[in-house]
């Protein structure tokens, strides 16, 4: 398999806000390609397949923890913020990334965890040890489990309290996540400082941004609820005028499991700003539910209260990632409906989700992935796609916990789906063997040769949107139809968020979630002239609007993308 372009590589472009028009792809260290034959995929893995990921279209990768960790979440558990795990590789091999990454023109973005470490960090180890010393108020210690009880526990399956009893330093210790994970007491100065130097050891060896991870629970309060409280505001708020004044260009994204309200918080306001982006946890579930229900008017709800983000900002837009599909943000009539369609098995649940990957998710359904993906790729925000999804990689809910969905990347039929030369017993996690997604079928190298593939669909329609500047930074609008199985929107550019040498643009998406063929009418805003109109895919030419309505027939779960002028 050979990707390389036969060009030289063009290098880092400048753009202040190049995060508005990236395609991101999460990628796992750990499970992508693993170049030594110990089992465990690695930096230098990572490296050989940027070829693969540059044709892909991806222009920004981003990768979770791949610090110092005893490795009991994934890395999420950081024993040494400023190293490589060595399994992983070496800093060298990190500097080498980045630089390798720039030469494309790809930016690098990273995990920050702020809110805790892992027991094993030396931070806890001399909290616990030596209360008066330096380190003792590093963590957030109480005489007492009996504080803070609104305070809601997030690893429901795992843990019964957020307070864990240390024997050594005879005091509880708070921990939003697993126990294992203290959290750090941002009540303290000198935890801001470690943090901020943290980050500018990171950005020293050029990186481009941070996701912040679980960025809403840095504070808890006796009376608060632990989440997204005032003084964790004026921390990112500080984080960022730190990165604008001495690390222009690059960006921090906020994960935050929230409403819509509150994680637009994240953004901040003009003049003081947060985040440059957020994931849109409200928007994911509800195109899940819209899916089974044919239903889209929750969907439609938060897309209309989700238009107005501050200039320059832009949300980061996802169907999977490395974490179970979470069901934090819907009404518990949402959330039991899911879980009927999507975990009827209950080893497809993990706290308040489900551990499963996209095509088993959509019984990997070939209409319901190209529709996903174009509503992906279409929607207000940069799309982030989890690795292994543009293939339709299966998961193994026989794993634990969220390793369901973490298996090794299938690059190829052969041994260990070619990510290792490994004795196949000496993987960190097995390949996916099921009937339906053996990797001897859903592989890079089998799926490259087959045109129509999914993986071929996916590069195209990343291209495609790439090709029109208005899917990144054009406003959203979406138009009421007279079908409640059809989602439809306007992206629309003025000559103002247009860079040079760029034409404003009018692109008319529509969706349909009915089962079945079905028609609808769809009412354009106002403003939008429609004489002329075009399919983006392959260029047929449509009737033109009349009276501002476009009546439109659309194939079982099909979709449109229409060039209007
Ligand atoms: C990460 C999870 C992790 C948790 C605790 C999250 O938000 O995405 O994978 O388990 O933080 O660090
Ligand atoms: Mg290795």
């Amino acid at each position: 398999m050979s990707f390389s372009a036969p060009f030289a590589h063009p290098g880092l472009h400048h753009d202040p806000q190049w995060y508005r028009r990236a395609v991101f792809y999460e990628v796992m260290v750990r499970g992508f390609a693993d170049s030594d034959g110990d089992g465990v995929g690695d930096l230098p893995g990572l490296i050989a397949k940027l070829d693969y990921l540059e044709w892909l279209g991806v222009d920004a990768l981003w990768l979770p923890p791949f610090y110092s960790s005893p490795l009991l979440d994934g890395g999420y558990d950081v024993a040494d913020y400023r190293s490589v795990l060595p399994d992983f590789g070496t800093l060298d091999d990190f500097q080498e990334l980045v630089t390798q990454a720039h030469q494309r023109n790809m930016r690098v973005v990273i995990d920050l965890v702020l809110n805790h470490t892992s027991s094993e960090h030396e931070w806890f180890q001399m909290s616990r040890s030596d209360p008066n010393g330096p380190y003792g108020d590093y963590y957030v210690w109480s005489d007492t489990d009996e504080i803070r009880q609104n305070i809601r526990i997030i690893f429901t399956d795992t843990e019964q309290s957020n307070w864990a009893f240390d024997a050594e330093r005879r005091q509880f210790y708070f921990h939003r996540f697993f126990s294992h994970q203290p959290d750090l007491n941002y009540g303290n100065p000198a935890v801001h400082q470690e943090m901020f130097d943290v980050a500018r050891y990171w950005l020293d060896m050029g990186v481009d941004g941070f996701r912040l991870d679980a960025v809403p629970y840095l504070y808890e309060s006796d009376e608060g609820t632990g989440e997204s409280e005032p003084e964790t505001h004026d921390f990112i708020r500080a984080m960022r005028a730190m990165m604008d004044k001495e690390y222009p260009g690059r960006a921090l994204i906020a994960e935050a499991n929230q409403w819509p309200r509150e994680v637009a918080a994240y953004f901040g306001t003009e003049d003081d700003p947060e985040c440059h982006m957020a994931f849109d946890f409200p928007v994911m579930p509800r195109i899940f539910y819209a899916l089974r229900s044919q239903d889209t008017s929750s969907l439609k709800e938060v897309l209309s209260e989700q238009t107005e983000i501050l200039p320059g900002t832009s949300w980061a837009v996802f169907l999977r990632n490395h974490d179970e599909l979470t069901l934090e943000m819907v009404t518990d009539e949402e959330r039991q409906a899911l879980y009927g369609w999507y975990a009827y098995d209950p080893r497809m649940r993990v706290n308040v989700g489900i551990r499963r990957r996209l095509a088993p998710l959509l019984d990997n359904s070939r209409h319901e992935l190209e529709l996903v993906h174009a509503i992906l790729l279409s929607l207000a925000g940069s799309p982030f796609l989890y690795y292994g999804d543009e293939i339709g990689m299966g998961d193994n809910i026989w794993l634990n916990d969220r390793d369901s969905s973490r298996t090794p990347m299938q690059w190829t039929p052969d041994r260990n789906a070619g990510f290792s030369a490994s004795d196949p017993g000496k993987l960190f996690l097995p390949v996916v063997q099921s009937l339906v997604y053996h990797y001897s079928a859903v592989n890079v190298e089998t799926e490259l040769a087959q045109p129509r593939s999914l993986l071929h669909f996916v590069r195209k329609i990343v291209h495609l949107r790439k090709a029109h500047p208005v899917f990144a930074v054009g406003d959203l609008m979406v138009c009421p139809t007279d079908n409640g199985s059809v989602l439809a929107y306007v992206r629309q550019t003025t000559q103002e968020n247009c860079q040079p040498g760029e034409r404003p643009e009018t692109i008319l998406c529509v969706f349909s979630f009915a089962h079945y063929p079905t028609t609808a009418n769809v009412t354009l805003p106002d403003q939008v002239v429609a004489d002329r109109v075009t399919d983006l895919f392959g260029g047929a030419t449509f009737p033109s609007a009349v009276d501002g309505k476009i009546t439109l027939t659309l194939g079982t779960q099909g979709f449109y993308w229409l060039s209007l002028s």
